[in-house]
């Protein structure tokens, strides 16, 4: 029997992303192994901004499925890779383009989408936003809009609520929730935290439900968490109130300061289903390769644009 080592292996993979002239952008979730070998790890914002600006002729997302969606529409004459295509968001299932038109009917307001949901879904939205850039969108459509339109993510809806009170927000669905953040950076964990690390700030995703967040320090998508510790003191002690591979990324940036995550249970086994075999594997065959119907992503791409220029973030 011929057993490759774990050297052999990284370096054919490394030989390989030289080959394909790929790019390997990977979010802060990812399993430790493949942000050590990334060549950029980030929230769903950065993500997409660097998708848009990439140089080589492969991109391999590693993310779960919608965030590969949206490299794809960025970039729709390259090739995208999304090394595990069963890696899906429960949350981005929560609304179809269906439910978008007919609360759009409804309630006569601009729609604001979360990012994590699918293009076909995107195809039917105003503007899309992520976890960071969707509180400055909805202060900017206030200025013109009494009221807006966000989905599906009820929790980011109640906190956009909440910071911007003149602003009426319908959530579409009433329910839209990820579980890992609905049910694990729930009051109970982020309390329990606070008791264990007493000197800890307690940071928190939007995507965390009301009464979790109302007892945190700072609420954040998972890169302004980190930057957080950076601009607060990057040798202090942090508990992260997201999925736990956040604490990974921002001990390697910071590796003085003490972080924990809210608690390890903490896990979007979505995330984790991207693997470093996974990876070499795709790089390999060039398999899967994320492909969107054109008459969707014409519409999608505009939404995603229309969502970047709307916070000043859209690349040239
Ligand atoms: P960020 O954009 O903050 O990284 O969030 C993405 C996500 O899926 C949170 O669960
Ligand atoms: Fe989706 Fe939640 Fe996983 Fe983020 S953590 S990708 S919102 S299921």
């Amino acid at each position: 029997m011929i057993v490759e080592t774990t050297k052999e292996f990284l370096d054919k993979l490394e030989q390989l992303r030289r080959r394909r002239r790929a790019v390997i952008l990977a979010h802060n979730y990812i399993i430790p192994e493949i942000q050590d070998i990334a060549d950029f790890v980030g929230d769903s914002l950065e993500l997409a901004i660097k998708a848009a600006e990439a140089e080589a002729d492969v991109i391999v997302l590693v993310g779960v499925n919608f965030m590969a969606e949206v490299a794809k529409l960025l970039n729709p004459d390259r090739i995208v890779l999304h090394p595990e295509p069963q890696a899906g968001c429960p949350l981005a299932s929560f609304v179809t383009p269906r439910m978008l038109r007919s609360a759009k009917q409804e309630y006569r307001a601009p729609v604001l989408l979360y990012v994590n949901s699918y293009a076909a879904t995107k195809a039917e939205a105003d503007y899309v936003v992520t976890s960071a850039s969707a509180l400055q969108a909805a202060k900017k459509l206030s200025r013109e809009y009494d009221r807006i339109i966000f989905s599906p993510d009820r929790n980011l809806a109640d906190w956009i609520q909440e910071q911007v009170p003149h602003l009426e927000v319908v959530p579409i669905p009433r329910h839209g929730h990820c579980p890992v953040h609905e049910f694990l950076v729930s009051k109970y964990y982020v309390m329990r935290a606070r008791e264990e690390h007493p000197n800890a700030k307690v940071l928190v995703h939007p995507e965390a439900p009301r009464d979790a967040r109302r007892i945190a320090d700072y609420v954040g998508s998972t890169s302004q968490m980190v930057r957080y510790i950076g601009k607060t003191d990057p040798r202090g002690e942090y508990v992260l109130g997201t999925e736990e591979g956040l604490a990974y990324r921002a001990k390697k940036l910071y590796p003085e300061a003490k972080v924990y995550p809210v608690t390890p249970r903490a896990v979007c086994i979505n995330m984790k289903k991207l693997t470093l075999d996974k990876l070499v594997w795709s790089l390999e065959t060039l398999k899967p390769q994320v492909r969107i119907p054109s008459e969707i992503a014409k519409k999608a791409r505009e939404a995603v644009e229309r969502g970047l220029e709307l916070v000043g973030k859209k690349p040239k």
